[in-house]
């Protein structure tokens, strides 16, 4: 009873970092079910849970933050340690969030709201040319719209679509959980990607690594929704943590 007594007292997002916390800490990977656990957890989720008032245009009482005022695709950062990140993606209507991967990570995404077209792939083949770019063939795994309510989506580091694009169809927002973090020092950046359809063979592209495309422009907005209790250990790691998602390499940020 005490335990049951404790879960209604949390909030959503502090249930999602408890979550994360004991999953992502342990040594070894998670198993299916604690991404399950993870996954229950998410699908829930409503953007109220994380600071944001879908519909509003011009500011709330409560000081949250406008999700049909975002003009540019806009981060709101909520956690990051060594071993996951937390953080929303919104995205004003029309904005288009280019091929990306995701090295050796797991990443649950829930759309918070809005209509949002996925175009995801997983490598059958990839290499690095003798200049450095990494290209290969690559199976489709997503082409379609989610429209939210939906289900969390899942990516795995070689299956789920862990390639994939973005284009917002209406205003929208995505909460990720990314583990472990970007990190261009150690070996984790995120690579940009152009597809090129294999006419002779459907739901298959050649990709093509691309330079940080130089119209994507992320803004950072601060984080308003319930607040978020560390573990004291974890704020030792935070303090002195430069955040990967400042980093050039992952898309270009400004406050
Ligand atoms: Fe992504």
């Amino acid at each position: 009873m005490e335990n049951l007594y404790l879960m209604e007292e949390r909030t959503k997002i502090q249930v999602l970092y408890d979550a994360c916390n004991a999953i992502f800490s342990q040594k070894e990977l998670p198993c299916f079910q604690q991404i399950q656990w993870l996954k229950n957890i998410l699908d829930i989720f409503e953007a109220v849970d994380v600071g944001i008032d879908e519909f509003s245009l011009h500011g709330t009482p409560q000081g949250l933050i406008c999700g049909h005022a975002v003009s540019n695709i806009t981060y709101i950062h909520i956690h990051e340690c060594d071993e996951f990140s937390i953080g929303v993606f919104c995205f004003p209507a029309g904005a288009i969030f280019p091929l990306h991967d995701h090295p050796g990570m797991t990443v649950l995404s829930k759309l918070l709201y809005g209509s949002l077209y996925v175009k995801a792939y997983d490598w059958l083949k990839v290499e690095k040319s003798s200049c450095g770019i990494i290209n290969g063939v690559a199976s489709t795994v997503t082409d379609g719209i989610l429209n939210a309510p939906c289900e969390t989506s899942i990516l795995f580091p070689r299956s789920g679509g862990n390639i994939h694009s973005f284009t917002a169809l209406t205003p929208c927002a995505i909460l990720d959980v990314l583990s472990p973090p970007y990190s261009q020092h150690l070996g984790r950046p995120s690579t940009y990607f152009s597809d090129f359809p294999i006419p002779s063979l459907p739901g298959y592209a050649m990709l093509e690594e691309k330079n940080l495309p130089e119209d994507l422009v992320v803004k950072g907005a601060p984080y308003l929704g319930p607040p978020v209790e560390v573990c004291m250990y974890r704020l030792e790691e935070e303090n002195s943590f430069e955040t990967s998602l400042t980093s050039p390499t992952f898309f270009r940020q400004q406050f």
